[in-house]
């Protein structure tokens, strides 16, 4: 595996596979690599003559700085993962390399899907990921791009940016990638303390059970009903639960017919931030 962190070099080494018609995969990350992050690179690998992998902890996503400054990293350790699963390019530039001197993002219109969700807690956070995305895409130019579906809405706001600045890459979303006892795995959960870290598939338990009752019950009363099962558990803090046509990301009062909808979730596990969502069946 190579190991870039110059945006030249690794143009030269693009330009080079490109020459030779090779296809490029990439998968962005912010490193602290698990399985999750391994099933995006080896759907990457069947399907792509080369694969990229970033690792950038991208400060103009985060508005919370001790979020940033906590942000777990195991280079070392994500340098041996990706070499056992044969990847051939991993790109780790320095915040310089891909901001030079203004570490600020550009501002993104993604016709109202950034104002949902995410959006409303974390302020600015989609300008950041719009920026980084588009300037990691630039650079790579990639052929396809791999997304996990755990950041459902970053998912939907990647496909509009790639539509509204024509970028030539196909963006793949793939499925949730759970613990064993059904946690979302996340880069974060290596934070969680050992009483959050037990008690935490009690949030995928609960969006199960809403789909369940989504059968039967009108999206407002699911909505009170996570509300209150949060209410009563001592060691979440509830930020959201919403129930969203997953095209508009708009909260939905009724269900209509042909309409696909997901449950979303974030929640507070002491000072860390989980989120997770689920298909509902219409
Ligand atoms: O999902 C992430 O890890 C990040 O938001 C991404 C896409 C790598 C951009 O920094």
């Amino acid at each position: 595996m190579k190991i870039i962190s110059s945006k030249k070099d690794l143009k030269t080494c693009i330009l080079e596979h490109k020459a030779n018609k090779k296809s490029i995969g990439f998968v962005p990350t912010m490193g602290a690599l698990h399985q999750g992050h391994l099933s995006l690179i080896e759907k990457a690998i069947k399907k792509n003559d080369i694969v990229v992998v970033s690792i950038f902890v991208n400060p103009t996503q985060f508005d919370n700085h001790d979020d940033l400054i906590k942000y777990p990293k195991t280079l070392e350790n994500d340098t041996k993962l990706l070499t056992s699963v044969s990847c051939d390019i991993l790109f780790t530039p320095s915040i310089k390399e891909i901001y030079e001197e203004n570490v600020a993002s550009q501002k993104f219109n993604f016709d109202g899907l950034e104002h949902q969700m995410e959006g409303k807690f974390r302020n600015g956070h989609f300008n950041g990921v719009g920026t980084i995305v588009k300037t990691l895409f630039e650079i790579i130019k990639p052929n396809k791009a791999y997304f996990g579906q755990k950041d459902f809405q970053q998912l939907q706001i990647i496909k509009k940016l790639v539509k509204k600045y024509h970028l030539n890459v196909k963006i793949k979303g793939c499925a949730i990638f759970r613990e064993k006892d059904g946690l979302a795995m996340s880069s974060r959960n290596s934070r969680l303390t050992e009483t959050h870290r037990n008690a935490a598939p009690f949030i995928y338990k609960t969006l199960k059970k809403a789909r369940k009752k989504f059968g039967t019950e009108n999206a407002t009363s699911l909505i009170e009903w996570v509300e209150n099962q949060f209410k009563k558990h001592p060691l979440f803090e509830l930020e959201y639960f919403t129930i969203a046509d997953e095209k508009t990301l708009e909260t939905i009062k009724n269900k209509e017919p042909n309409k696909k909808y997901r449950a979303f979730i974030a929640v507070f596990a002491g000072e860390i931030r989980l989120i997770d969502n689920i298909r509902l069946k219409n």
